[in-house]
């Protein structure tokens, strides 16, 4: 990712011409997509001279990146990224302190960091920072603007990205926006949905499902004498994207943060900006236009910044948020499926479902690049493909049970422990929190004293994050899974929190934990060292790239998967035992592969595998 002298002199010279030329190889679509869903040339003109002014203001250390990235469209597409998520004050306590971090985040091989939500956000009603009060204004804790773009600015420097969410579908009620309208401003009032009466909004919850049926039911919430649409909270008061203003400030808003030196917008609930009475509010097409214009926005003003939607569906409502090959919409999408999937799999010991997940992602098209991940901030849902599962003899609802009574470790041979969140009593439906950790049995080994289980939650642990590695596109560590950092239950002493268990897995960065990592025997040094073995391994072998061949294998052993990747006679096979005891499968392969985590040669005719432990095996025939 490194640039040369030539790129830093590139895309300098002329730079109004370069917005223009951008500008008019695009400016049809983008008229025709925008005066089509608003009718108002007027809008359109004054967001062309936005974009324009933002392309002017644009740093030129910035726009030297634009023009690096656009000459090479693939840079995302490699298998050099690694990215970790953290909250910036769990993490380092302020922007600042994330800046004296950044030689840590090198160690861990990380070069994009997620920063959690740190705009500015009323203390206490703000759903974890999605709740934003101003979209220009840093959280004061957190520092300022300049501090933001003094640490984009070192990131640069040492070729680390920064992701940031965009949350866009709601503002905080206390956004400048929220408040006029609530004075009676109908300018202001028109960004959202507020009605006189229950009438519509009982329409509306007709159709529309709710999003947290417990910690926040309902789809509107009664402000004054009104009904306000808050699909999420009910401080989270929804924009209205069929308001013109409405998407031509927050593109303004988008592009301004764009200028501070973000690198990769996570579009935050992105399915559901678009609402229309009669349907259920998700994924309707208007929602993919104003995706494909904000691609087409971004390609104009600052083509070297990434969209990554936020699209927690099943997987035939993910893929189309990537557009066409012709005309892309998101440039990396979350692979949730594939997430829960590997959950499924640690609760059954059996990789069937898994190995079908895998077959459909990689049979996509390779310029689909999803960001691959074990946890993050949210809790774990069971979209999993019920359909597929029938015909393995598991009914939904009985499964979801049992995944969920498995990972808070009270249902199969589990040592999880997790604990439920959003259980709606009437439907029996509950999702899952808690750190890899802790649901690969970390804190159960730990608290228990037992060396042997610990060894085997260790190796599930590591063994998820290379079957994980297996994928291509960007790999993203939560923080603190580097180093096996087990739940924090302090969420519960605190009144603002303790309601929600997504702060289990909230905690703030232990680093008198990491400081053990000097002990070699320590499990931070275990896990730590364990990771960046295998990150190595991906970045240094070619049929870890896009392009490869990526294929399954029946393994006629329920428990094992079976990964391999070709490329340029390089052939990878990550060989997974999902069950907690030895299992032995027959592939139909030649003696020769090399074991890369242990580097010994592995006999493959007969291959025995202890309990959760894997190989990545390696045969090279390019002859080379
Ligand atoms: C996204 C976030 C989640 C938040 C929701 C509403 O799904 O990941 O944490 O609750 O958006 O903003």
């Amino acid at each position: 990712m490194a640039l040369t002298r030539e790129d830093m002199s590139a895309g300098l010279s002329g730079q109004l011409e370069v917005f223009e030329n951008r500008m008019k190889q695009r400016q049809a679509e983008l008229k025709s997509l925008y005066t089509g869903l608003y009718q108002n040339s007027w809008m359109y003109a004054e967001l062309i001279g936005e974009m324009e002014k933002y392309y002017s203001e644009r740093d030129d250390r910035l726009k030297r990146s634009d023009a690096y990235r656009e000459s090479d469209p693939s840079w995302y597409r490699k298998n050099d990224m690694l990215g970790m998520m953290m909250y910036v004050d769990n993490f380092a306590g302020d922007l600042r302190g994330v800046r004296k971090k950044l030689s840590y985040i090198e160690e861990a091989g990380v070069n994009v960091i997620h920063l959690m939500p740190f705009l500015d956000i009323e203390k206490g009603r703000n759903d974890g920072g999605y709740a934003v009060r101003d979209f220009r204004k840093v959280r004061k804790d957190l520092g300022d603007m300049a501090d933001l773009s003094d640490l984009t600015t070192a990131c640069h420097k040492r070729d680390i990205c920064i992701c940031a969410d965009f949350a866009l579908n709601h503002t905080s009620d206390k956004h400048e926006w929220a408040i006029k309208a609530m004075e009676g401003d109908s300018e202001y009032a028109d960004r959202y949905f507020i009605y006189d009466t229950d009438e519509i909004p009982n329409q509306y919850d007709e159709t529309v499902p709710q999003v947290f049926p417990v910690t926040a039911p309902g789809n509107f919430t009664r402000v004054d004498d009104k009904y306000v649409l808050t699909t999420f909270h009910p401080y989270q008061w929804d924009l209205n994207y069929k308001n013109s203003r409405v998407f031509n400030e927050m593109v303004y808003n988008f592009l301004y943060l764009a200028n501070r030196g973000i690198d990769i917008f996570r579009l935050d609930a992105i399915p559901y900006i678009w609402k229309e009475l009669g349907t259920n509010c998700r994924n309707l097409p208007e929602v993919h236009i104003i995706v494909r214009m904000l691609r087409l926005i971004t390609e104009i003003v600052c083509p070297g910044v990434l969209l990554l939607g936020e699209v927690v569906m099943e997987p035939e409502k993910v893929v189309p948020y990537f557009g066409t090959v012709e005309k892309p919409e998101c440039h990396v999408l979350n692979n949730v499926t594939t997430m829960a999937t590997i959950w499924h799999t640690v609760a059954t010991r059996d990789t069937r479902l898994l190995r079908n997940q895998f077959d459909i992602v990689t049979a996509l098209p390779k310029e689909y690049v999803f960001l691959n991940y074990l946890r993050c901030h949210d809790d774990i849902g069971w979209g999993l493909d019920y359909a597929f599962l029938a015909d393995c003899e598991m009914e939904e609802n009985a499964h979801k049970k049992y995944l969920n009574n498995y990972f808070i470790g009270v249902e199969g041979y589990s040592n999880s422990r997790g604990e439920l969140y959003n259980e709606d009593p009437e439907t029996g439906d509950a999702r899952i929190c808690g750190t890899t950790a802790s649901l690969c049995g970390i804190e159960k080994a730990s608290m228990d004293g037992d060396k042997e289980a610990m060894a085997q939650a260790i190796n599930l642990d590591i063994m998820l994050h290379a079957c994980m590695l297996m994928l291509s596109g960007i790999p993203m560590l939560y923080s603190g899974d580097e180093i096996g950092q087990i739940n924090d239950y302090t969420y519960l002493t605190n009144p603002e929190k303790k309601e929600d268990a997504r702060y289990l897995h909230r905690g703030k960065f232990r680093w008198d934990l990491e400081r053990k990592r000097i002990n070699h025997r320590s499990k931070e040094y275990r896990i730590f060292k364990r990771l960046r073995e295998l990150e190595r391994i991906r970045a240094n072998h070619r049929a870890f790239l896009p392009e490869a061949e990526v294929l399954t294998v029946n393994t006629f052993e329920k428990s094992v998967l079976v990964v391999g990747r070709y490329l340029d006679g390089e052939k990878i096979y990550g060989v997974f035992n999902f069950s907690e005891h030895e299992k032995t499968i027959w592939p139909d392969e030649d003696e020769g592969f090399v074991d890369l985590v242990s580097g010994d040669m592995i006999p493959v005719k007969e291959l025995t595998l202890p309990g959760y432990t894997f190989f990545i095996l390696c045969k090279d025939e390019s002859g080379k």
